[in-house]
């Protein structure tokens, strides 16, 4: 009798394999199989055990290659034919990553699991661009939310909660919606002279980063045609970037951007 493999739920982090932890490190080192996402980068994937089945199940935003049933099945199946298996996602796995989705159905089919924490995209990139999601003085809190509602369904917030100017916003798998958000921000009270980073492909040697304001972040972004991922940092703490490059980036701050962005601070 085979007895199950173990699944383990790893959070790849946001793009720069030298943020993965220890720990995920040793476990696809180590996988049978190896189940990931589009955001997991060719670099982390060299890291992988080299006889390891690797199996994508990458999503593109409106267009899931794989459903989220079949995913949950693939690892059921791999788990019982007693493969060691390592599912790896982008950031973290249980923020916005259907990581417990899939703890669920793992649970549900008598399979052990364990989930390996990650590094999220949120906090790699304010690390990587040097703006703090809290700051004394700035903000005293942080939200994440996503731009993005199960089946397009329209976006369903406490607008009047989330325009305040004390908290961070960062907005995961906006660049579809960030027209509309900025717009139910401001609509809400927030100044259309917020800041705004929006970070693309964050971490990773293809970082771009766009410094705007809330009342024109919409069409700076769609100008700038970003590739892959885009995480939107708002509120009073982006401020603080000093724009310093700390890696090879292109930066795209128009000069009247960067005097409203400064005009904030002193408002
Ligand atoms: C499905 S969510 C995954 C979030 C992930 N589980 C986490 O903990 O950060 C995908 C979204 O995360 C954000 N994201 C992930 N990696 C990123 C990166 N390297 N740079 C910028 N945004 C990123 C983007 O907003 C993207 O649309």
């Amino acid at each position: 009798m085979i007895l199950p493999g173990r699944v383990y739920l790893v959070g790849a982090g946001p793009g720069d394999p030298d943020l993965m932890t220890v720990k995920a490190q040793r476990l696809l080192a180590e996988a049978e199989v190896v189940v990931f996402d589009r955001l997991v980068s060719r670099e982390i994937m060299r890291l992988a055990n080299p006889l390891a089945v690797q199996i994508s199940v990458g999503k593109e935003p409106r267009h899931h290659l794989v459903p989220q049933s079949e995913i949950n099945r693939i690892l059921v199946r791999q788990a019982l034919a007693g493969r060691m298996t390592v599912r790896l996602k982008g950031g973290d796995p249980f923020v916005f990553g259907r990581g417990s989705e899939e703890a669920i159905a793992l649970r549900a089919a008598g399979i052990a699991c364990e989930v390996v924490p990650g590094i999220t995209a949120a906090q790699g990139c304010a690390a990587s661009t040097g703006v703090p999601l809290t700051h004394r003085g700035l903000a005293t809190s942080v939200r994440f939310i996503t731009g993005h509602c199960r089946q397009d369904e329209p976006l369903d917030f406490d607008w009047r909660g989330l325009a305040d100017p004390d908290t961070t916003l960062v907005v995961y798998m906006g660049a579809a919606s960030i027209a509309s958000i900025a717009h139910r921000l401001v609509s809400e009270g927030l100044p259309a002279s917020t800041p705004v980073l929006a970070v693309n492909n964050g971490t990773t040697t293809r970082e771009r980063r766009l410094l705007s304001v809330l009342g024109s972040v919409a069409g700076a972004a769609d100008a700038a045609l970003f590739e892959g991922p885009v995480l939107f940092i708002v509120g009073a703490v982006v401020t603080l970037y000093d724009g310093a490059p700390l890696c090879p980036i292109l930066r795209e701050v128009t000069s009247l951007e960067r005097v409203m962005a400064e005009e904030a601070v002193h408002a």
